[in-house]
């Protein structure tokens, strides 16, 4: 990997070291190019008119799509555009038929946006059980087992903890929730944008990321739909009645178990094939999910940031972050007063470049106010929307928190564990 030549492309890290890629990432200048050549050269808008123009934007943003979807290995599924991670997982919980006594199994790990949409649907009588890991963020396969009874109607975890940056087995848990015939939703959000994701190989059935934590712009995000059988041949229609809240559907009409057909969040234009007087009937793929004018530009920025991610190679993305947090990591735990959370630097393969930690005598705040004052190094301090974890292990005011990505150095990682034994030593 020709680190130079990728740092040319994020002219901003000339500026600063921004050790804050977990919380949303750089944009390289080919994303930028992409985005404003739309607005230049061929703005328009898509699904709708016939005239060349139109066809060109169409034609980019659906290409946009199969992009995304071949980059998880889910070109026989749906990659559904939304405005990010959070908007993914809330389309799956608002979109499925449940009905009261349906179970919902997650961990205390997850970030509030894979948390939040579950404990809502309390309220329809569905139940959640929350699986607790170790200190490491580690979760007990056989504590996940025992979780999952037969009301299980589906399993939501992440891949890869925002905060303690703690790999989950996620092949095994495709394979317990098949076994067990229970949905499976990964939140992929902190770890596609960094190694190789590939739904089919995980077995899951929905497959939630942000664009903008992948090099894309902000606003693009990702639900990817794992094509049920039933999807495939009924043609989706609507009719007014069942559309109207979760509560009153007639559980006549309920899928097939494991189907993973899921409702709209919302309906409008273009995203229907017919329109009756008591109903509609809704487009297949991504846009029967897509209502009104999407945010094209960012779905074709979004395009482009995969094309540049396919020509560095992920998995060299990969290398790359694995050699830095190596390095990250031996540097802090040889820090005095500093504690790192999460899997340390003898355990590389269970953990990605997300490294929390805490300095004795300071707040996680102040550390990040201090690096940023005297060097221009940017981190992510606070609960990292993990506030059910940091009270799990006891972290009142969380923790500062490092994440790296392609564009940075060896030398940044000096330049910041330099800083940080001054910080330490002041403390
Ligand atoms: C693991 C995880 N899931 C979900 C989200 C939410 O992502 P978004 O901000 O794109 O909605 C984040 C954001 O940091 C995250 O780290």
């Amino acid at each position: 990997m020709n680190i130079q030549a990728i740092r040319s492309d994020f002219p901003i890290v000339n500026d600063l070291i921004y050790l804050d890629s977990a919380a949303t990432s750089l944009t390289p200048e080919p994303v930028l190019d992409a985005i404003l050549s739309y607005y230049r050269s061929y703005r328009a808008n898509v699904g709708r008119g016939v005239y060349r123009q139109a066809q060109i934007a169409d034609q980019r943003y659906r290409d946009a799509h199969c992009k995304v979807a071949g980059f998880v290995g889910g070109e026989d599924g749906t990659a559904v555009f939304t405005r990010n991670a959070t908007e993914s997982i809330n389309l799956v919980a608002r979109g499925l038929d449940w009905k009261r006594g349906d179970r919902i199994v997650t961990t205390l790990l997850e970030h509030h946006s894979n948390l939040l949409p579950w404990m809502r649907l309390k309220e329809v009588g569905v139940d959640l059980e929350v699986v607790a890991p170790d200190r490491m963020g580690r979760i007990d396969l056989a504590d996940l087992e025992r979780a999952i009874n037969k009301k299980t109607r589906l399993v939501a975890m992440s891949h890869l903890s925002n905060a303690l940056g703690t790999i989950q087995p996620v092949r095994e848990v495709g394979r317990i929730c098949r076994e067990r015939g229970a949905l499976f939703l990964l939140d992929a959000a902190q770890s596609l944008p960094h190694m190789a994701v590939n739904v089919k190989d995980i077995g899951c059935d929905f497959l939630c990321f942000s664009g903008h934590k992948m090099l894309g712009p902000t606003g693009s995000g990702v639900l990817w739909i794992r094509r049920s059988k039933e999807g495939d041949e009924e043609q989706r229609s609507v009719t007014v009645q069942r559309m109207i809240g979760h509560s009153s559907k007639n559980q006549d009409s309920r899928k097939e178990p494991g189907s993973t057909e899921i409702e709209p969040l919302m309906v409008g234009g273009g995203m229907v094939e017919d329109v009756l007087d008591d109903g509609f009937s809704i487009k297949k793929g991504y846009e029967g999910y897509e209502a009104g004018t999407p945010d094209i530009s960012a779905g074709i920025g979004l395009g482009a940031a995969v094309d540049y991610l396919i020509r560095i190679g992920i998995d060299e993305i990969h290398e790359h972050e694995i050699t830095l947090t190596r390095r990250l990591l031996r540097g802090l735990e040889g820090i005095e007063g500093l504690e790192v959370y999460g899997p340390g630097a003898d355990s590389p393969a269970e953990r990605g470049g997300v490294v929390s930690f805490g300095i004795e005598g300071l707040l996680p705040h102040e550390i990040a106010l201090m690096l940023d004052q005297a060097s221009n190094i940017c981190i992510r301090s606070g609960h990292h929307c993990c506030i059910p974890l940091m009270r799990h292990l006891g972290l009142k005011h969380g923790t500062a928190r490092a994440s790296l990505y392609l564009y940075n150095t060896d030398e940044e990682i000096e330049k910041f564990l330099g800083n940080l034994e001054q910080i330490a030593r002041m403390a």
